[in-house]
């Protein structure tokens, strides 16, 4: 499997989902997905300092933005939330922050526009995820951070994880990406450095410092 390769695109699949999204996102974590979404979190809580702007792509119902805000974390004014579903993007009313309908592949944002940019379990719905990798590091400012939590080709642990790794490859509703290869991607896109933090299950939760050049 290559990154280069263009995928079915899964933002209409999402757009339908958005009204009973938020309890199988919840199922999903519970299973699969928690550790590395610990982890985006606790990495975007000891990096980002107050004042940073961040932008969330692929933010879904808003649930992180809202634990940003609640938690002080981040200000509503320095967030930025990208989906290109309308259906997800109304359940983020209540977040008053700016919010752009839009690709990860084509982003509507100015280069260097953001310090920190988080992207959890929206590469692996990307058609094309190594263009969203290039944008999402062409948004980011020089020394800005990149937090990504997505679907990898790690090990399912148990039944449970083998059993939604298997669902969703039979859903199409997503694809367990190359760990190696998103990394890569992320290092030829002009990272300085990139770190895996482990966690256990078939995902992966990388951070990456932009090049300060
Ligand atoms: C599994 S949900 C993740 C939502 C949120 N980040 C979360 O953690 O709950 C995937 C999200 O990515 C969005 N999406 C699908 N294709 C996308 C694309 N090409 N660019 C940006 N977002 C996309 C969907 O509309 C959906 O909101």
């Amino acid at each position: 499997m290559t990154l280069a390769a263009t995928y079915p695109d899964l933002a209409g699949f999402y757009e339908r989902l958005a009204p009973g999204y938020d309890r199988l996102h919840r199922r999903w974590l519970r299973h699969a997905g928690g550790e590395a979404q610990a982890a985006l979190e606790a990495a975007v809580r000891v990096f980002a300092s107050p004042h940073a702007g961040l932008l969330d792509a692929g933010c879904g119902t808003g649930a992180f933005a809202r634990r940003l805000i609640s938690e002080e974390v981040i200000p509503p004014a320095n967030l930025t939330l990208l989906d290109p579903s309308d259906a997800m993007l109304r359940r983020c009313v209540d977040i008053l922050c700016e919010k752009a309908r839009g690709r990860l592949e084509a982003m509507p944002f100015e280069d260097g526009a953001f310090d920190v940019v988080t992207c959890a379990w929206a590469l692996e719905t990307s058609a094309r995820p190594a263009k969203a990798i290039e944008e999402m590091q062409r948004v980011l400012r020089p020394g800005g951070l990149l937090c990504l939590a997505f679907c990898a080709d790690q090990p399912a642990i148990g039944i449970v994880q083998k059993a939604i790794r298997q669902s969703l490859n039979l859903r199409g509703a997503g694809r367990f990406l190359p760990l190696g290869v998103v990394r890569a991607a992320i290092e030829t896109t002009g990272a300085a450095k990139v770190v895996s933090v482990p966690v256990t299950g078939p995902v992966a939760m990388l951070v990456a410092e932009r090049d300060r050049s």
